[in-house]
């Protein structure tokens, strides 16, 4: 009895800090919805029923708008999930939280574009492969454009991302000699089920990453990225040997290493990208890499992801590729 109340006030943090750090200020219905399930004995209950890694916000919440509206007013959670709780169930079963956010290529660009040209691009928990296209879209840096690496059949989506005076703002895009991402699910561009899972996945205020996210994905289409099925853990290196030795090989990812729930596996992980001899940029919650967290500067929001070049901090981004602060 102990342990199911241990358990369930462990979740209410979780969602109590959703609301307050993730939600608060960018979700008003994220944030309230978030603060209701905090505090319901009934709404926790049936969260803690689902497996561990079924338990997320994000992924309760997008359950909620993929079987029906959201609720307003106090009590409609709950009765909702009276209702209907066995959809919002099999979708928290079935789905998983693959936020495919392409505005992250903002916040990668300046890394990618210090590097020896041409690339050679390999993503782990690439999702549907939207942030292995950094050089078919556009970027807006506090009044700074950057246009297409070349002409696409589709129109590009321009990304804003506000900078701070230390930030290598690229003078162009760059070069992408070959291209591949690994996941445990990729997502099709091409699958009706697949997108519309990752339009769901974007919160409901914001109108703007929705419809940057749409033209991403017809980029995507026009010409789709490969993303191999596979685990980060073990498939890295039969999918890094295929690049070509010419290209500056370059293996990253964003808001995938907190997938990994031993600490163990993510510096597995690490030393195994240096052992390729790639280029490694991490871009991920503090929490993925303590020990790098430390040594950066204080970061200027909770919610900022510490993004770090081969190991080593080079800046706070913000977690959909909205900002970017680099270190001086
Ligand atoms: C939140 S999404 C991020 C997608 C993309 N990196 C972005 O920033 O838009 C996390 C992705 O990591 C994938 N993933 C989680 N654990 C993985 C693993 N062990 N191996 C490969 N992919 C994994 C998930 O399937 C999911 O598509």
């Amino acid at each position: 009895m102990k342990r199911l109340d241990d358990d369930l006030a462990k979740l209410a943090r979780r969602y109590a800090r959703f609301a307050s750090v993730e939600a608060r200020d960018s979700s008003p219905s994220y944030e309230r919805l978030a603060r209701q399930v905090a505090q319901s004995n009934e709404l926790l209950e049936f969260i803690a029923a689902l497996p561990p890694e079924r338990q997320q916000p994000n992924l309760f919440l997008a359950a909620l708008r993929a079987t029906g509206e959201l609720p307003h007013g106090n009590g409609a959670l709950e009765e909702i999930i009276r209702l209907n709780g066995e959809r919002v169930r099999q979708v928290m079963l079935t789905h998983a939280t693959q936020t495919n956010e392409p505005s992250r290529c903002a916040v990668l660009l300046p890394a990618l574009a210090t590097l020896p040209q041409p690339l050679a691009l390999l993503e782990v928990g690439a999702s549907a492969g939207l942030c292995l296209l950094p050089d078919r879209y556009a970027y807006d840096y506090d009044g700074i454009r950057i246009s297409p690496s070349g002409e696409g059949n589709a129109p590009a989506p321009v990304f804003p991302c506000t900078v701070n005076r230390h930030t290598p703002v690229p003078q162009r895009n760059i070069d992408v000699a070959w291209r591949a991402g690994l996941d445990l699910n990729p997502l099709d561009v091409h699958a009706a089920a697949d997108m519309s899972w990752l339009r769901t996945l974007v919160w409901p205020e914001h109108h703007d990453r929705a419809s940057r996210l749409n033209a991403a994905i017809e980029v995507a289409r026009s010409d789709p990225p490969r993303v191999v099925k596979g685990d980060l853990r073990g498939d890295l290196p039969a999918l890094a040997a295929t690049a070509p030795k010419e290209a500056t090989l370059v293996v990253y990812h964003t808001a995938v290493l907190g997938y990994l729930r031993e600490q163990a596996d993510r510096s597995n992980f690490a030393a195994m990208v240096r052992g390729l001899g790639a280029v490694w940029i991490s871009n991920e919650a503090p929490f993925v890499f303590p020990e790098l967290a430390k040594n950066a500067a204080a970061a200027p929001s909770p919610d900022m992801f510490l993004q770090a070049v081969d190991g080593v901090p080079v800046a706070w981004s913000g977690p959909h590729g909205q900002s970017l602060h680099w270190f001086g």
